[in-house]
């Protein structure tokens, strides 16, 4: 399929419960509009604990709990990443944004699934970067459940799998790399529901934020394949 033009720069985030299949939908878009790249802070959490790093030893008890990282430290996390990728200038600093938009906003086309999530976050955000689509991932909690334990992840690229849904072409290897799947550490029943009630919490401010700029879309379905033709369609109607 011919790569779309978008007529504008596409920042986006997605938000939905643990499970919901945001990692799905990132992966996705990203193959349907390979001018996108994607960044999610549980994977950058996952790969800072297991390399290891000062942040990564100090998150890890909070994943493994199933409760939120501090907001401090995930937003020093985000920003050396943002920065990394040029997303914004590297002189940014979290202390100095204020509230006014920056008039260079990047022309970079991205999606940010996992951050922000709670209403602290996403002012910050707002400072940094002008966030123009919040999708909100809805799927019934009960179905979301049935996936999690069929969940298989290549942990260095963050792929994601599932037994029912969306095999390995060989069972218990990556695609691309042919590396070993692993479980991850929070995908355990009693975790997860620590994980959605938390996300209960925060989502509805964050979204209530979103909602009185006036750029959220909400989506909502049984499964990831009724969700993205969905998506995909609206996104082509704001940035194609
Ligand atoms: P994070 O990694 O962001 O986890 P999460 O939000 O709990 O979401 P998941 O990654 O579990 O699910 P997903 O929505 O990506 O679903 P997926 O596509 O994999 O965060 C982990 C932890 O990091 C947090 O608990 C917190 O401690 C910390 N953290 C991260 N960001 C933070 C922040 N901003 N502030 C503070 N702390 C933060 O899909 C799920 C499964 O379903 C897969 O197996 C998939 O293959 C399958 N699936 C998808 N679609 C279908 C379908 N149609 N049918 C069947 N199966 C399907
Ligand atoms: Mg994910």
């Amino acid at each position: 399929m011919a790569t779309k033009e978008f007529k504008r720069a596409a920042r986006i985030i997605l938000v939905g419960a643990p499970g919901v299949g945001k990692g799905t939908q990132a992966e996705r878009l990203m193959k349907r509009f390979p001018q996108l790249s994607a960044l999610s802070s549980g994977d950058l959490l996952r790969n800072a604990v297991r390399n290891k790093t000062p942040l990564g030893l100090e998150a890890e008890s909070h994943m493994k709990a199933g409760s939120l990282v501090p907001d401090d430290m995930i937003l020093r996390l985000i920003l050396t990443e943002l920065k990394a990728k040029s997303w914004v200038p590297s002189s940014t600093s979290l202390s100095d944004a204020s509230q006014t938009l920056p008039s260079d906003a990047p022309s970079a086309s991205f999606i940010l699934d996992g951050f922000p999530r709670t209403s602290i976050q996403a002012r910050k955000l707002d400072a940094l970067i002008p966030i123009n689509l919040v999708v909100s991932l809805v799927t019934p909690v009960n179905i979301i459940l049935g996936r999690i334990a069929n969940r298989w992840v290549h942990a260095p690229s963050g792929r994601v799998y599932n037994t029912g849904f969306n095999k390995p072409k060989v069972e218990g290897k990556d695609d691309v790399t042919g590396e070993p799947l692993t479980k991850r550490e929070d995908d355990g029943e009693e975790t997860w529901r620590v994980r959605l009630k938390k996300f209960q919490e925060t989502s509805e401010p964050l979204l209530e934020h979103y909602e009185k700029k006036g750029v959220l879309w909400r989506v909502e379905g049984n499964s990831s394949d009724e969700i993205s033709p969905k998506l995909f369609g609206e996104f082509e109607k704001r940035f194609c």
